[in-house]
This record gives C-alpha cells, structure tokens and sequence, in this order.
C-alpha cells in the first residue's frame, strides 16, 4: 500500500500530533504531552514539557528490556589489526564507568567538552558518556590541524577535552596529543583537563597534573548515573563550514534529535532492532553522529565503527568484507568511497569472495551521487542505491526514498522525495515558488521538524542571518535543485561558498583568508573544481602585490602549506596558481562561476554583461589549460 503520501500530508498538516505519536515509541523520564512551542524566530522548540536521557535511551532501555547480550558495536580496523565487539551491557557500562571519570573532574549538565578522536569505541564511549551526564560534547574531525581545533575550543569553551594519543592514517601513525597541546596554546580558553587514551602504536607523553590517563584513571571511578534532561536541553555542538573562516557550531537538542532519528530508522533506513548497520564515515561529521553513534542504537541495531578506508586498507574489499563478515543489512557511505573503489576495481573482481546475502540496500550521501557511481554500484552488487540529501544543520535525511513506508522507484541524478516533516519548496530570489523543472534556492518552509539545528553555539544573530533571513519564514538550505513533475527532488549544488571535497564540507572563503595572509598575496580566490574521485577539490588562484619578486612555484608550494597547517591535510588544496588578473564585474566583485566553468574547461560560459575587463577570460582559460 502507498502510504507515504498519507503520512507526508499528515506530518505537515499536523505536526504536534505527528511527532507525539512518534515519540511514544522512545523511553521518556516525562512523557512530553506538547508538540512543540514556536520560538519568535520561527522555529519550533520540540516537545518542551518531554523529560528523557538520551544514552539512557541508546543503551540502559535496551538492557532492560531484555537486550543486553546482544551485539551493540563491532570495532573493525584493519589499520590497528584489530577487531572488537560490545554488547549493549558491556557499552552501557563502559559509558557508564567513563561518565563517572568525567564526573569526578566536575564535569556536569551544560558544561562542554570537546573530544578530538581517531574511529575507535572510546570516540563512541565519550559521546554518550557525556550525553549521560548532560554535558555538550563538540566532536572535532581528526583530519583537521591545531588552529581548527583551537578555534573549536575558543568558541567552545569546554571544560574539558578527550583525546587519544594517535590516529592511524592508512600505514601512518598520527600523534594527536602534539596537536592537541599546540591547539591549547594557540587558544585563548584554556580546558581544565585533557583526557588521553592511549594506544599501543604511540603513547603520549602527559602533563600533570592536566592530563590525565584514561586507561588507570577510570578503573578508579564509581560509574555515573543518568542525568535527567528536558528535550530542548543541547545535546552537541558541531562545527561546520560557512562561507568565512569562523566555523558554525550547529547546535542539536536532545527529545527532537532522539525522536527524529529513532523515525528514521525505520522510514528512510528499513533498519530495525538487531539488524546490522555499517556506516562507513566518521565520529566527526554528523553522519558519523547520527548513524554510527545515536541512530542505530536508538533503534537497537548493532553498528560497525570501521577505523579505515574503502581502499588501501588493505585493497578495494574492505565495504564487501564487511558486509559478509557482520551480516550487514544496510551500507552507507558517500559516493567519493565508492568511486575510489569503482576506480581501484572496476569489474568488482574481488566482490567474487564474499556473500552479500544479508545486504538489502546501499545508502549514498555528503554529495550529490552522480549518475555513473550509481549504475556502477547496483550492477556490481545487484542491490538496491538510494541517494538521500542532508546537512549537518537538519542532522537527519530531508530528501530520501521512504522505503520504510513505501519504496519509489530510482531516478538517477535525485535524492526522491521530501521526508515526512520537511516541506520543502523551490524559492525565486524574490521568494516565490518556481514551476516544476525550473531552479531555484531549495528551501523548507517553518518550523522544520524535530532533530534539526536549534541555533549556532553563542550566535543567534547569525544562524537568523544565515538560515531564517533569505526567505521570510523559509530556511535556507544554501544548496539550489530542482523539483521534477512528480515532486522527486534535484539537488545541483551549494549556492554559496561551501564545497565538498571525498564528501568533507569546505570553505573556500576559509582558504581565502589563509592565503590573502600571505605577504606576497595581493588578491586571491579559491574555486571548487570538478574531480573524478572526490567530486570536488579547491583551487587556488591569486594576484602577487606590484613589486614582490617572488618566484610563483615557491609561492604556490608555500600557500598549499599554508593551508595544509592551518586546516589540515583533508582541505586538499594541492594547486595553486599565480594569475596576472582575476574575471570580476565592473563593482568589484569576483566571477567565482566563471572561474568554475574555466577550471572545468566549458565551452559554453556564463560572462555577465556587467564584467569589468572581457580580455582576462582568455588569459585566463590559456593559463588554466596549461
Ligand atoms: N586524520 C588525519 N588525517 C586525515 C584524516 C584523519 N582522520 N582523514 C583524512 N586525512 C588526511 C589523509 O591522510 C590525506 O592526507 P595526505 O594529503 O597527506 O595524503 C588527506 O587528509 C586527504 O584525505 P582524504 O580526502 O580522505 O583522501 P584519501 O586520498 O586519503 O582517500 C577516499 C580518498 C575517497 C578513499 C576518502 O576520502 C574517503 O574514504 N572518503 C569518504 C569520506 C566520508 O566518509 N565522508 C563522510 C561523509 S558520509
Ligand atoms: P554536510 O553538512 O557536511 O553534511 O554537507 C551538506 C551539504 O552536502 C549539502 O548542503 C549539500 O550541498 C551536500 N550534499 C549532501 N548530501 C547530498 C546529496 N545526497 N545530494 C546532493 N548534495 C548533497
């Protein structure tokens, strides 16, 4: 039967009711009897009178209710040659014993804590154990440097921060406890305490009486008890890219997070208690947040926490290993991975050693999943691929094919149809709907449902500036599509200064700022170009100041490391190029579009009337094309 039509209309028609009715299949301390309450920005606070714990719900409900024994997380890193697994006991009672360390440092309800952690449980363990004691964690990705971190803890401002002494990188063991050190002293917060886990392919050296071993230090602890939190209560922080150098805390509640994913569990993933779920990302973004942590365990699954790459670690099988070794019922990952391993295998030869019996559908998102990627993945595997649209701002998937309630059929290049509680509309910039098949801005019509961001951590002014202003009454998503005749949904692309590099959302306009600090830079711009295996990489283009004599190989050697130490090796800038003049309109402004297309080595470009010098087009197109 087609119910999701029902259940769209009724989602939107009735919100209040809608979410209520979904959130009585979670364990609340106090059931929430409202909805939701509008805030005057607009949005909705949800299920304000709710009391709940969300670890509580991820863990202690599932060992009561009868599920201790089974398997809540399989560690699986063919980087540290180690495999491991927890039953929902033996996490809850890690989380447990290590919110009691956190406890005996004064961490309480509302303080921050910031944990900076290669793919291994403790990453997990330290989420949820400060989700068990109230306080906010902010997950920085491993892959950035010092300064990023520092910035993180600057506006952060948490009382502690966990660590662990190395990442493993493919065959390259990463020291984090150096870059954690250097991002405290680069910064002007100073956390109390720093935790450090400690690995056998480094130790880290520590600093009393600030650092602290987790290792001896938690066996000395009473385990904490659950701290009971209302559902608009914060329950992260996670920084994303904008369009300048200050990154966005995105800000996510705990009933509506809880509530949201729990739903989705079963609509957008089909994935159910004691099925396995394997999320092929990192604690980092919030794919890693709401589907290798919060989701699946909400939901009573089992996760794979995978310290590795789909390639190189050991070679293109690892997703197929995977997928036969722990009965995996659901992949998901971004398209970058499976075109790495496409590229690396192409006629799936080593798919032939493993049974993908238990597999039933492959998950695609953090870009859009080009049309080839797609074939090539249901050809290979016979299964069934969906791509679904997401932003670290709503936290859970707005665009997907609800194959829980009713499964569409695949149209290459869209991520289907709205999810229920996203009623999304394609804006003209004058704010008025566009016809079906025309472009515009993709926006979703107020309040967005339950599990989206809340604000931006100490910036209210700008998450109203940034998402709630474009469009009265809209939220901007900041990406343009477009919607077909039968309402399925085409994402084009960022319509701003955001690109997406192996699926790591990047700011050109952070790399920017980084190289105009450059003493020979006068001008400069950063464009996101095509690539075949990461979808996009930056690019660099700058205008020396009149009288430096500097050689331009040097320079551009030396503004690629300026990036690589300021953001980190995955900003993936490797070229940049010295220019004579940069295409820009008679105002002033740079043609960022038209430096795209000629990167992109178009025919057919988009030269607006009002540019400022015609000429430079040419120039330039011969200089990109050497
Ligand atoms: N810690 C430290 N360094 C990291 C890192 C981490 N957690 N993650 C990446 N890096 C480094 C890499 O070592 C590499 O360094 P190098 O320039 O010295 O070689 C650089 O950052 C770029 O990394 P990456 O973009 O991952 O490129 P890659 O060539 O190593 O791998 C892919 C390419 C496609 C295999 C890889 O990008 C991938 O698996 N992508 C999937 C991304 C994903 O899951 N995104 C989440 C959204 S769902
Ligand atoms: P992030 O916040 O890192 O998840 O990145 C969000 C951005 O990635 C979105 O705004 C889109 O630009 C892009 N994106 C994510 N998933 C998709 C998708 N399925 N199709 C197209 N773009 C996507």
């Amino acid at each position: 039967m087609n119910t999701y039509p029902h259940e769209y209309e009724s989602s939107l028609q009735q919100p209040a009711k809608f979410w209520l009715q979904q959130a009585q299949r979670l364990h609340w301390f106090q059931e929430p009897q409202q909805g939701f309450e509008l805030r005057s920005n607009g949005t909705a606070a949800w299920f304000p009178d709710g009391q709940l714990n969300l670890a509580f719900c991820a863990l202690d409900y599932h060992v009561d209710d009868g599920r201790g024994e089974q398997t809540a997380l399989i560690y699986d890193s063919p980087v540290a040659d180690c495999k491991a697994t927890y039953s929902y006991r033996e996490l809850r009672d890690a989380v447990a014993q290590f919110a009691g360390l956190l406890k005996k440092q004064h961490v309480k309800k509302g303080d921050r804590v910031v944990i900076y952690m290669p793919m291994i449980p403790q990453a997990a363990i330290a989420m949820l154990a400060c989700a068990r004691l109230g306080a906010v964690h902010s997950v920085v990705f491993g892959g950035f440097a010092p300064h990023e971190l520092a910035v993180r803890i600057d506006d952060a401002q948490p009382k502690l921060l966990i660590t662990a002494s190395c990442g493993i990188e493919v065959n390259r063991v990463i020291p984090y406890k150096p870059m954690v050190d250097d991002a405290i002293a680069q910064a002007d917060h100073k956390p109390g305490n720093v935790i450090v886990w400690q690995r056998e392919q480094c130790q880290a050296e520590l600093q009393a009486p600030r650092d602290i071993d987790w290792q001896s230090a938690v066996s000395e602890v009473t385990p904490a008890e659950c701290t009971v939190m209302q559902a608009t209560d914060p329950l992260y922080i996670l920084y994303t890219s904008g369009t300048t150098g200050k990154p966005k805390g995105v800000v996510r509640d705990t009933g509506g997070y809880a509530v949201a994913l729990h739903y989705s569990m079963d609509t957008v993933y089909g994935v159910g208690a004691g099925d396995v779920m394997l999320t092929a990302s990192d604690v980092g973004w919030v794919v890693g947040h709401s589907y290798i942590v919060y989701g699946p365990l909400l939901r009573g699954a089992t996760t794979i926490l995978y310290e590795g790459k789909p390639v190189r670690t050991p070679d293109a099988s690892a997703f197929w290993r995977m997928c036969d070794d722990y009965r995996v019922k659901v992949l998901f990952s971004a398209p970058t991975a499976f075109r790495a391993i496409k590229k690396e295998d192409p006629e799936a030869k080593l798919l032939e050693n493993y049974r993908l019996t238990s597999l039933e559908r492959i998950y695609m998102a953090g870009e859009r999943l080009d049309p080839p990627t797609l074939e090539w993945t249901q050809e290979v595997t016979g299964k069934p691929v969906f791509d679904h649209w997401w932003q670290t701002e709503s936290g859970w998937p707005i665009c997907a094919n609800p194959v829980g309630i009713t499964e569409y059929p695949v149209k290459p290049g869209s991520s289907t149809l709205p999810v229920p509680g996203y009623d999304i509309r394609i804006l003209a910039p004058d704010g008025s709907e566009v016809e079906a098949n025309e472009q515009g801005a993709v926006a979703i019509k107020l309040p967005l449902p339950p599990g989206c961001l809340t604000t931006i951590w100490g910036d209210e002014p700008r998450f109203i500036k940034g998402y709630l202003s474009e469009f009265t009454g809209y939220y901007s998503s900041g990406d343009g599509g477009y919607k077909d005749d039968d309402g399925y949904v085409f994402i084009m692309g960022r319509t701003d200064d955001v690109i997406n590099v192996a699926g790591h959302r990047l700011s050109t306009g952070e790399m920017e700022e980084i190289l105009a600090m450059d003493p020979a830079v006068a001008e400069c711009a950063v464009i996101g170009v095509a690539d075949e295996l990461k979808g996009q990489i930056p690019l660099g283009l700058v205008i020396v100041k009149d009288g430096s004599n500097v050689d331009p190989d040097e320079l551009s050697q030396r503004l690629v490391q300026r990036v690589r130490d300021s953001i980190g090796a995955v900003a993936c800038l490797r070229q940049v190029y010295v220019v004579p003049r940069l295409p820009k309109t008679r105002s002033g402004k740079i043609l960022r579009r038209l430096l795209r297309q000629l990167a992109d080595g178009e025919q057919q470009l988009a030269i607006p009337s009002t540019i400022d010098d015609p000429n430079c087009v040419d120039e330039l197109r011969e200089q990109l094309q050497r």
